[in-house]
Parts: C-alpha cells; sequence; structure tokens
C-alpha cells in the first residue's frame, strides 16, 4: 500500500489516507511493531473514512529520543496528532499497546472522541509477575540483544497456524520488527510496565465501542476482553476466528467487516 507521509509538528512519523473531510480513524499499533501492521484495514477503510497511522515514539520511524516514555507521554503524542491533523472527534483504534494508549486517551478526555475500537488488549496494568518479566526482557536486551528479544517475543503474538500457514507475511512482519531500536524498545517496556489500570473506568465510557480478540490469544485472551466489553456500557465484542494476537493481519477480512459495520453506525 501506498501511503503518504505527513510531516506533523509532532516529529512523529505520520501516513494518512483518505480525504480529510471524511471521519477520521486514529490507528494506534501494539508493541514491537509499527503502522504497517494496519495496511489490510486502511486499505479497504480509506475511501470512506480519513485513515490516519503513526508510529508510536521509539518504534519505526518515530524518533527514538531519550527512550524515556510513558503511557501518558504516549497519549500526549496522539493528543498532539489529533491536534495538529484538525480530527474532529475521530475513532480510536489501537492493539494491545496500542489499546492501552486509546483507552488512557478514553479515559483523560472523552468527548475528544466518537468510537473506540479495541483489538487484542487489556485495561488492567501489568501484574508484579509481569513487570518481573518486563524486566527480564530489558535484561535479555542488554545482554543478547533486540534482535533476539523481538526472535523470542514475536512469535507468541502469532496463532501457530498463521505462522505455518502465512509464512511469508508473518516474516515480513518479524523482520521489520527485528529492526527496532534497543533504546525504543526497552522504553516501551518500561512504559507499558508503568501504565495505569483504566478498568474502573470501562463502566463510565459512553462512546460506542468494539472489542475484537483473536480465539488464539494467549497474550491478551478473549475471556479477558469479553469481560471488559461486560463493563462497557454501548460494546459489542467478537472473537476473531484463526487468529492469535495479531488479529487485524491474521484475520483481516473478519477484522475488517466487524469494523465497517462498526463504524456505519458512528456519525
Ligand atoms: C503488544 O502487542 O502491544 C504487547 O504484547 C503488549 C504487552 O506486552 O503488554
Amino acid at each position: 500500500m501506498e501511503i503518504n507521509m505527513e510531516t506533523a509538528k509532532s516529529d512523529l512519523a505520520i501516513f494518512t489516507e483518505g480525504n480529510p473531510a471524511n471521519k477520521a480513524i486514529v490507528f494506534i499499533h501494539g508493541f514491537p511493531y509499527e503502522h504497517t501492521m494496519w495496511d489490510k484495514q486502511i486499505d479497504e477503510l480509506k475511501y470512506r473514512y480519513y485513515c490516519v497511522a503513526y508510529d508510536i515514539r521509539g518504534l519505526g520511524d518515530s524518533p527514538i529520543g531519550d527512550g524515556q516514555y510513558t503511557i501518558e507521554s504516549f497519549v500526549d503524542d496522539l493528543e498532539m496528532i489529533v491536534h495538529e491533523l484538525n480530527l474532529l472527534k475521530p475513532v480510536l483504534c489501537g492493539l494491545s499497546m496500542g489499546g492501552y494508549i486509546a483507552l488512557r486517551a478514553v479515559e483523560r478526555n472523552e468527548s475528544n472522541y466518537s468510537g473506540l475500537i479495541l483489538c487484542d488488549t487489556r485495561s488492567s496494568a501489568d501484574t508484579d509477575e509481569g513487570k518481573i518479566k518486563r524486566a527480564e526482557n530489558i535484561k535479555k536486551i542488554n545482554t543478547l540483544g533486540v534482535k533476539q528479544f523481538v526472535n523470542d517475543f514475536v512469535p507468541h503474538c502469532f496463532s501457530v497456524k498463521s505462522i505455518t500457514d502465512s509464512n511469508e507475511e508473518y516474516t515480513k512482519v518479524l523482520n521489520k520488527s527485528l529492526n527496532s531500536n534497543a533504546i525504543g524498545v526497552k522504553g516501551c517496556l518500561l512504559a507499558m510496565a508503568g501504565r495505569t489500570d483504566t478498568t474502573n473506568y470501562l463502566s463510565k465510557i459512553r462512546i460506542p465501542s468494539l472489542l475484537l480478540c483473536g480465539e488464539d490469544d494467549h497474550l491478551t485472551p478473549p475471556d479477558v476482553m469479553e469481560l471488559m466489553a461486560e463493563q462497557i456500557l454501548n460494546s459489542q465484542f467478537e472473537i476473531v476466528p484463526n487468529a492469535g494476537h495479531m488479529s487485524p493481519i491474521e484475520n483481516a477480512s473478519f477484522v475488517n467487516s466487524k469494523i465497517k459495520k462498526f463504524l456505519s453506525r458512528i456519525s
């Protein structure tokens, strides 16, 4: 997919497709990936929506800086993009870490957004066990390098079926991730370890919300997301067949059909 890069004052790598006069959707990718994970969604949605994707600071083509990130600073970046591109009440669509950012952005200022799409994510903060795992992964990057970490981590994000049946696509995603910068990746791990818990806000969400989760997602399993959906008033929960944690890539046709139907209800 050909995407036009815009130069925003925020200094992040931002990519847009479609007519800016249309309803905007902001796509927030997962860790340790970058904006192209949404290509299959944007390819279909760009005809009716203004699609905005960007690389989270520290990943993809966005600046690394000092690697001192927080989910709060990631939300600041998102708000800066919404402001600079003059997006009027966009829909947020986030996967996993992108979902942590989207949920916190909605908790911070829900009136800025008209809808929420959460893919393969959770509202709870890291447990102590989870924080220790993050620390172990930082140690692994320091001792064995970021490529070793990525090679160990990425296979857990896809279903076994996707890795075997769509190996070319899987390898493409893996190779992009292998190019990640160690400081950026470690910064994201620390940001995720330090994030707040947004569970208490779920029952306060009033914007329409769609929750999608791969049936074979072991990182943020379907039962976790179903419980989230039960707490969100105006929500819809869908299990994505034949997919792990990267459901928008692994079963794009199913995900796209659910997203299109959901968006058609949002003014
Ligand atoms: C992601 O896909 O963004 C990560 O798996 C999230 C996490 O490690 O918590």
